[in-house]
């Protein structure tokens, strides 16, 4: 199932969500079986900011009967790090590569975009404008003005795709993705996680060092799906759906409701390998 991202070629439409899949240290605890094998079909680095980030104080997750909250406040290397480090790694995946980037203002944003977008080795660009961690991350997504004026300052810094990642935690989704469209977004991906909070249970105090987090897995499923389905409905660029997809069924609804491609995100905790079997179902179901 070949599919066109953006000009980009895939083999499949499998990816992986942004911060769930860490290919480095997949890479030295499965050796050279995991390009043999790889999972995705693109890979989405997860998201990083122009300075290094140490992240939210621990504990960072919290388990859900359907799923995950975290709060894991996007810790990374900053961009010099993650180009000396981790893009040199990256590069040898057999599969076009993501970047996700996050900017705390139109102007850090910008300069992501445009350093990403000089590398050879980057294929397209996510913005995450969703992440409901960071304030600015809720405030940007969360409103179909913010996310256009983000878009329109950084779309003429690079001629690499722009991938608009979308929260949930938005009053109408669909109008986010078309401001997103009309501003120059070449894709959406949704949904990120959705704003949740748990309790200790001897203290009664928030259980995660960030207070809230982001829920994510089964939980979020049915929600996704039907913002992926207002989306697609209400956009004419690709969209990649995400939320809860832990098997074909899952991932072939999602393309049911309008997604071009999916992604994996709180099942590669569960099984490192669900891509790979993700896409063999959805291979059956489809008939390819
Ligand atoms: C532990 C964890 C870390 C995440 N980190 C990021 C991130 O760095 N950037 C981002 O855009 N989304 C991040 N996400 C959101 C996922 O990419 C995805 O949008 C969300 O979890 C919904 O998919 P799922 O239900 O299949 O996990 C993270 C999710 C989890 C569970």
């Amino acid at each position: 199932m070949k599919i066109d991202l953006c000009g980009i070629q895939l083999a499949g439409p499998v990816l992986n969500g942004s911060g769930t899949f860490d290919a480095i240290a997949a890479r030295r605890a499965f050796g050279d079986a995991l390009l043999e094998r790889f999972p995705f079909h693109a890979f989405v680095s997860k998201t990083i900011t122009l300075a290094p980030r140490e992240g939210n104080p621990p504990p960072r997750l919290w388990e859900t009967p359907a799923g995950l909250i975290n709060s894991i406040g996007l810790p990374n290397k900053g961009l010099e790090g993650f180009f000396a480090h981790d893009l040199p790694e990256l590069a040898e995946l057999p599969v076009p590569l993501i970047v996700s980037v996050m900017g705390f203002s139109r102007d850090e944003l910008g300069t992501l975009v445009q350093r990403a977008g000089e590398r050879d080795e980057v294929a397209l660009i996510e913005l995450n404008v969703s992440c409901p961690n960071v304030e600015t991350g809720l405030v940007m997504g969360a409103d179909p003005a913010e996310t256009a004026r983000a878009v329109e300052h950084v779309r003429p810094l690079t001629d690499r795709p722009l991938i608009v990642k979308l929260t949930p935690n938005a009053t109408d989704p669909a109008a986010v993705a078309s401001a997103a469209e009309q501003a120059g977004a070449d894709a959406v991906s949704l949904i990120n996680t959705l704003k949740g909070m748990a309790l200790d249970p001897r203290t009664r105090q928030p259980w995660l060092g960030g207070t809230t987090g982001g829920v994510s897995g089964p939980a979020v499923r049915a929600i996704a799906l039907e913002q992926v389905g207002s989306v697609a409905a209400a956009v004419g660029i690709p969209v990649i759906g995400m939320g809860g997809i832990a098997s074909g069924r899952h991932a072939s609804d999602f393309m049911s409701a309008g997604a071009a491609c999916v992604a994996i995100g709180t099942e590669n905790f569960r099984d490192p390998a669900a891509g790979l079997r993700i896409a063999a179902e959805l291979g059956e179901r489809v008939g390819v």
